[in-house]
């Protein structure tokens, strides 16, 4: 089993609509953890994409009176690859269902299959939603209320299902009840949080069905190889997408180097998908498991999952035209519990920027190079020797950055925040109780060994800036670049990106004489923000 790549992977979206920030969540949350990763000085593969075939997206294209290839590729530049710059992610890799590769790994993929004798043909007549693209069992479908009175709906997500009868191609999902069950009992994390874990382990425990791997009533899909009337079902084909991306079917030693994934972040409605069907898949292959799927919670709007049905999807650049994509990363990553649903408003954002961003971080950043700029003519001055106060903020820096490691670790990122916060709460807190300005003005009048505190100090504090700017670098890119190159640290250290998240806690790495700058503001203050 290969350990050496972090392989990390978001769902592909469906391009039956343009993004909305559900789907930047997942993007930037997987962006967090692979940036920490890599300066972990780890291998790290970060692969995002679409899923564009079935029939979702037929329909979709249909009724716009174009055909479903002209959609998908107007939609994927038009706004799903704009979205990766929107929200400044650092993907690897965007991977497309409709690509060559994907087409020819899935086909080898399902021959082999077919030739284990994993696949059988037979005929289906049963309840399908296209909405979630997903066969619903006969006791998974009820009768609907409110907007759906008088239609059948799924139990498992509210979507609106139909009856369908075809002739199909079924992978013998049933014979992996027990395997399922005993992976999952000898693999304690594969599937977290708990509640989802749960979820899957009541769901395969209820029994598991032949699974119908092929449709025959559209071709907006790949062709089954053995039989040109079938395509696959979008599903079996999107979740190989995590394989074809990286070799499989076309470049063994690649796809050996970096698989099995190690976390494919996903919503828990797709959860099911991700540890059920795929490891089933994987294991009727012969090939490994994923280490970890992480099903993340929704995010609701004035209380409801928002989504573009329901026409509260709020696009990702509305909210990164007003705060920037600083910001933006570090407001759903530190607002909400990945992994639990969580609400988000536009009143949280405006006063989380302002309290915690503005005031908090950017007005410490700029401090302090003031008061190196103005006691010191700009030269970052040596540190004398540490009283029980600079003792305190190294301590707490140390333990904050083993505390966000761990948190980054388990998947947390706002627990990782929250740690980083603790060192920029210290050094506020610090700066206030050493008054370096009354040091100064005692300095200034030549008494005792004033001017070597003053230097401690704000040696101290530059210092604790180098850490932040380290640190934060996964969260939030711009802002950590111009604080770092504030701090002169570039020619005194090197770049940013290779600063290593285990050396970063060693004090006294920014050398006395380096030229510190006052930065840019950071987060300026947002006079007009408009409530939406
Ligand atoms: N195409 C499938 C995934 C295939 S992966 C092999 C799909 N696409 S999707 O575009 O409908 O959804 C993609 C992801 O967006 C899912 O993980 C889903 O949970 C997430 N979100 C959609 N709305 C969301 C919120 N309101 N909040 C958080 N995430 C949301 O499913």
């Amino acid at each position: 089993m290969s350990a050496e790549t972090f392989y990390v992977t978001t769902p592909i979206y469906y391009v039956n609509d343009a993004p909305h920030i559900g789907h930047g969540y997942t993007t930037v949350m997987g962006d967090i953890i692979t940036r920490w990763h890599r300066q972990r000085g780890e291998k790290v593969w970060y692969t995002t994409g679409t899923d564009e075939h079935g029939e979702k997206v037929l329909r979709k294209a249909q009724a716009n009176g174009v055909t479903p290839q002209e959609w998908v590729d107007k939609l994927v530049e038009e706004e799903w690859r704009p979205l990766l710059r929107t929200i400044d992610a650092a993907n690897d890799d965007f991977t497309r269902t409709t690509d060559l590769r994907h087409l020819e790994g899935a086909q080898a993929f399902w021959t082999a299959l077919n030739e284990r004798g994993a696949v059988y043909q037979g005929s289906f007549t049963g309840w399908y939603s296209v909405g979630s693209e997903e066969f619903v069992g006969d006791d998974d479908v009820v009768d609907g209320e409110g907007d759906d009175e008088g239609i059948k709906v799924s139990k498992l997500d509210g979507s609106r299902v139909e009856l369908i009868s075809e002739d199909n191609y079924f992978f013998r999902l049933s014979d992996y009840q027990q395997k399922l069950l005993d992976f999952y009992e000898a693999n304690p994390t594969f599937i977290q949080p708990e509640s989802a874990r749960n979820e899957v382990i009541s769901f395969v425990s209820r029994g598991l069905r032949d699974l119908s791997i092929s449709r025959s009533t559209f071709d907006w899909g790949i062709p089954v190889p053995w039989d040109a009337d079938h395509i696959f079902y979008v599903w079996i084909e999107a979740l190989l997408s995590y394989a074809t991306s990286v070799g499989y079917g076309s470049d063994r030693e690649r796809f050996d180097e970096v698989w099995p994934a190690s976390i494919h972040l996903v919503g828990k409605d797709i959860a099911r998908f991700h540890a059920v069907i795929w490891p089933a898949m994987l294991m009727a292959a012969g090939e490994h498991v994923p280490h970890r799927v992480f099903a993340h919670g929704w995010l609701l709007v004035g209380g409801q999952k928002m989504s573009k049905s329901k026409a509260n999807g709020i696009r990702p650049d509305e909210l990164v035209d007003t705060f920037g994509s600083d910001a933006y990363r570090y407001y759903f990553a530190r607002a909400l519990t990945f992994g639990s649903d969580g609400s988000i408003s536009w009143e949280d954002i405006n006063a989380r920027y302002h309290a915690e961003l503005a005031n908090g971080f950017g007005n410490l950043a700029s401090r302090v190079a003031a008061m190196i700029g103005k006691y010191f003519g700009g030269t970052l001055p040596a540190s004398g020797e540490h009283t029980d106060a600079e003792l305190t903020v190294v301590d707490t820096v140390v333990d904050a950055v083993r505390d966000a490691d761990a948190a980054i670790e388990a998947v947390a990122p706002q627990d990782a925040l929250a740690a980083i916060w603790r060192i920029v709460d210290e050094l506020n807190g610090y700066i206030t109780s050493q008054e370096p300005w009354k040091v100064a003005k005692t300095a200034a009048s030549g008494e005792g060994n004033a001017g070597d505190r003053l230097a401690t100090i704000l040696n101290t504090t530059a210092e604790g800036l180098r850490v932040l700017a380290v640190v934060l670098n996964p969260v939030m890119p711009k802002a950590s670049a111009v604080l770092w190159e504030s701090l002169g640290a570039e020619a005194a250290l090197g770049a940013l990106a290779d600063q290593r998240i285990d050396a970063v806690a060693a004090w006294g790495q920014l050398p006395a004489g380096t030229t510190v700058t006052k930065p840019a503001s950071l987060f300026p203050r947002i006079e007009t923000a408009p409530t939406a």
